[in-house]
C-alpha cells in the first residue's frame, strides 16, 4: 500500500498522507484538507468513519472481537487481574509491581474523603432523581470543593488528581444509591481492598456489620475490570472534547457521565433489563419483541444488541454470559430472566435482520441480570459502569492532555436560509 491517499476535485488532484497504527490500522491524515482545497471539508455523521486521535491506551478489532488495554488482552485482564490493577495499567499505562499497586492504593484511601457538605447536595435531591443525573452533578460540584484544576505538566499534580478522583468517584457512586434507598451516607474502611470497600459502601446496613461475599467482589472486580475502557466510545469522545478546551479534570468527566447516560450508550443497561421484564411480563413472547426490533416502523430495538463497532460477538459480552450462569449458580439465585435473554439471544443470532446486519449480543445484554442478582437496583446499573469506564476515561483525557491536542471544534455544511432582509415584526 503506498503512503499517501490521492484525493480528485473536479481537474485538481490532492495527496494526502497516510497515518499507519501499530496495529496496522490505516487512516488518511486530512489536516491540510481544507486549506489546499480552498474549503472543502469532509461530513461523516456519527464519525463512523472518523478517527478523532491516535491513543496508545486501548485496542478493539470490531472485526474480530478483540479488546485489549494497553496491549494486555481483556480476557487475561478479567481472569487473571483486579479490578485497582487494571485501572493502574490504563491510565500509567503498564500494569503495576506490587509496590506500585500497593502505593496507589494507599494514595487513593488517603483521598477518598469527600467534602461533608456534598451530603447537602445529595439531601437536595428527591429520592425519585435518577442516580446517572445524581453522580453527574456530584462529580461535578466536586470542581467547588477541589478548585485548582490540574497542572498536567506536573506529573505529581496529575497524579494526585488522579488518586483523588478515584478515591472520592466511589463514595460518590455509594452515596447515589444509598440516597435512593433513604440510608444513612457512610464509608468504608481502609482496611478493605477497593472494590470489597465499594461493597461495603454500598450495602452496609446501619444496624449490622457488612461481610464482603467473595462470590459478588469477584463478579463486580470482573464486571468494572471489562467496562474499563473502550476507546473512543460516546461518553470517552465527550470527556476528550471537554476536556480540549482545558475544562478540569472533574468536569470532563462529569459531562462522559451525562453522555454514557443514554439508552444507546451506557443506558443500555438498564433497558436491557427493562425489556426482559416487559418480555416476561408479556408471558415470555419474544417473538412479538423480535417482531418488534425489525419493524422499522416501531422504535423499539433490541437493547443489548449491535454495536458500531463490533460486528462479531464483543468479547466482553462472552466473558460476562458465562460469568452470569456462574455468579447466579453459587448464589443461588434462580433468575427467569436470564432464561428470557438466552432465548432471545439464540433467536436473534440465527435471525436474518440481525445476522445480515451483524447484529451480536454486547457488554449491556448480560451485566443486568449479574447485577441484579448481587441486589443492585436497576436504576444503579449504568452507575456501575460508569464506575468501571472511570479510569479509561481518565487515561483518555490524560493522553489527550499531555498531547497538547487543539480544542475540540468540527465543522459543518450549512444547509439553511440564504441571506435575507431583516423584516420589521408589522410587517411579518
Ligand atoms: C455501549 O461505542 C462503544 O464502544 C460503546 C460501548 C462502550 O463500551 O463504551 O461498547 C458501550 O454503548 C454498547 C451499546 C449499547 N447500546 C445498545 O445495546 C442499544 C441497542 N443498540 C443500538 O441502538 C445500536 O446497535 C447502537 C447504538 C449500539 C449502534 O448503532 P449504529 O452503529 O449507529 O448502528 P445503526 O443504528 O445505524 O444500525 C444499523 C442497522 C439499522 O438498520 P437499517 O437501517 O440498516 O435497516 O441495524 C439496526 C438499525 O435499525 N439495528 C438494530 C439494533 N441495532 C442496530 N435493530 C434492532 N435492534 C438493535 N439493537
Amino acid at each position: 500500500m503506498s503512503d499517501t491517499a490521492k484525493l480528485q476535485i473536479g481537474d485538481k488532484s490532492y495527496e494526502f498522507p497516510l497515518v499507519r497504527g501499530t496495529e496496522n490500522e490505516v487512516a488518511i491524515n486530512i489536516k491540510t484538507l481544507r486549506t489546499v482545497t480552498n474549503g472543502v471539508i469532509t461530513i461523516d455523521p456519527g464519525f463512523k468513519n472518523t478517527g478523532s486521535c491516535e491513543s496508545a491506551v486501548t485496542f478493539l478489532d470490531g472485526e474480530k472481537g478483540v479488546l485489549r488495554y494497553r496491549g494486555y488482552s481483556i480476557e487475561e485482564l478479567a481472569e487473571k487481574a483486579d479490578f485497582l490493577e487494571v485501572a493502574y495499567a490504563l491510565i500509567f499505562g503498564d500494569l503495576p509491581t506490587k509496590e506500585q499497586l500497593d502505593k496507589f492504593h494507599t494514595d487513593i484511601k488517603s483521598k477518598s474523603v469527600v467534602d461533608d457538605d456534598i451530603k447537602k447536595i445529595v439531601d437536595a435531591f428527591p429520592k425519585t432523581a435518577h442516580p446517572m443525573g445524581v453522580l453527574s452533578s456530584l462529580t461535578s460540584a466536586l470542581t467547588a470543593f477541589n478548585p485548582t484544576s490540574v497542572n498536567v505538566e506536573s506529573t505529581e499534580d496529575m497524579y494526585n488528581s488522579v488518586v483523588k478522583i478515584m478515591g472520592k468517584f466511589p463514595v460518590l457512586v455509594a452515596w447515589t444509591m444509598r440516597k435512593k434507598q433513604g440510608l444513612p451516607l457512610n464509608y468504608g474502611s481502609k482496611s478493605l481492598g477497593y472494590v470489597e470497600n465499594v461493597l461495603k459502601m454500598m450495602f452496609e446496613q446501619p444496624n449490622e456489620d457488612y461481610v464482603v461475599n467473595p462470590i459478588i467482589k469477584n463478579a463486580l472486580d470482573k464486571l468494572l475490570i471489562l467496562h474499563g475502557d473502550h476507546e473512543q466510545n460516546c461518553s470517552t469522545s465527550t470527556v476528550r472534547i471537554v476536556g480540549s478546551s482545558h475544562a478540569g479534570l472533574f468536569a470532563s468527566l462529569s459531562a462522559g457521565i451525562s453522555a454514557l447516560w443514554g439508552p444507546l450508550h451506557g443506558g443500555a443497561n438498564q433497558a436491557v433489563l427493562e425489556m426482559l421484564e416487559a418480555i416476561k411480563a408479556d408471558g415470555g413472547d419474544t417473538k412479538k419483541y423480535m417482531a418488534k426490533a425489525k419493524d422499522k416502523n416501531d422504535p423499539f430495538r433490541l437493547m443489548g444488541f449491535g454495536h458500531r463497532v463490533y460486528k462479531n460477538f464483543d468479547p466482553r459480552a462472552k466473558i460476562i454470559k458465562a460469568a452470569a450462569d456462574d455468579v447466579l449458580n453459587d448464589l443461588g439465585v434462580n433468575d427467569p430472566i436470564l432464561d428470557i435473554a438466552r432465548g432471545l439471544e439464540q433467536e436473534a443470532l440465527n435471525d436474518p435482520y440481525f445476522v445480515e446486519r451483524k447484529l451480536y449480543p454486547n457488554v449491556d445484554f448480560y451485566s443486568g441480570i449479574i447485577y441484579r442478582a448481587m441486589g443492585i437496583p436497576v436504576e444503579m446499573f449504568t452507575v456501575m459502569f460508569a464506575l468501571g469506564r472511570l479510569p479509561g476515561w481518565i487515561a483518555q483525557w490524560k493522553e489527550m492532555r499531555l498531547g497538547k491536542e487543539p480544542i475540540g471544534r468540527p465543522r459543518q455544511i450549512y444547509i439553511g436560509e440564504n441571506e435575507r432582509p431583516f423584516v420589521e415584526i408589522e410587517n411579518r
